[in-house]
């Protein structure tokens, strides 16, 4: 039996402006990720800044933060046997140009950089963005693992 994983997701602020969260919401729902928690939040430039720290050097690190800060996103973060991969391949490909059809970026995005959503890329990067925007109350974490 697959590893059960968390995986964090974003549907970033071009798919909430076209109001396609409640679509996406679906696809996780139908695919058989559980959705362990989700909200509604508009990102400051300080956290969208932090949350891709590892960009920070790169040529789009600026533009990509003025995306993520231009409107409302939905954060979640979700459960399933091999979620990070399954979530992954869902979203398709990162340039929403070369997505395929049927994949949430090929779906709903634009182009390289309004993709429509975000999903983590390994466990340590999992944990990491989930603990970014989650509490312990919102995520379920047993009072005993405090
Ligand atoms: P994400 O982290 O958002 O799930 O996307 P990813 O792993 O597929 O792609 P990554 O390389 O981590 O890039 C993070 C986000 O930056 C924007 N981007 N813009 N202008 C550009 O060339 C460019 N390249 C990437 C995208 O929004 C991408 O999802
Ligand atoms: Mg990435």
């Amino acid at each position: 039996m697959a590893e059960v994983q968390r995986t964090f997701a974003i549907i970033k602020p071009d798919a909430v402006a076209k109001k396609a969260a409640g679509a996406i919401i679906q696809r996780i729902e139908e695919n058989g990720l559980e959705i362990v928690a989700m909200k509604r939040l508009q990102m400051t430039e300080q956290l969208a800044q932090g949350f891709y720290a590892v960009h920070k050097e790169r040529p789009f690190f600026g533009d990509l933060v003025k995306f993520m800060t231009s409107g409302p996103v939905v954060v979640l973060c979700l459960q399933g046997e091999n979620a990070i991969q399954r979530w992954r391949d869902l979203m398709g490909p990162t340039n929403s140009e070369e997505a395929p059809e049927g994949t949430i970026r090929g779906d709903f995005g634009t182009d390289v950089e309004q993709n429509a959503s975000h999903g983590s890329d390994a466990p340590e990067t999992a944990k990491v963005e989930i603990g970014y925007f989650f509490n312990a109350t919102e995520i379920g974490v047993p009072t005993e693992a405090l």
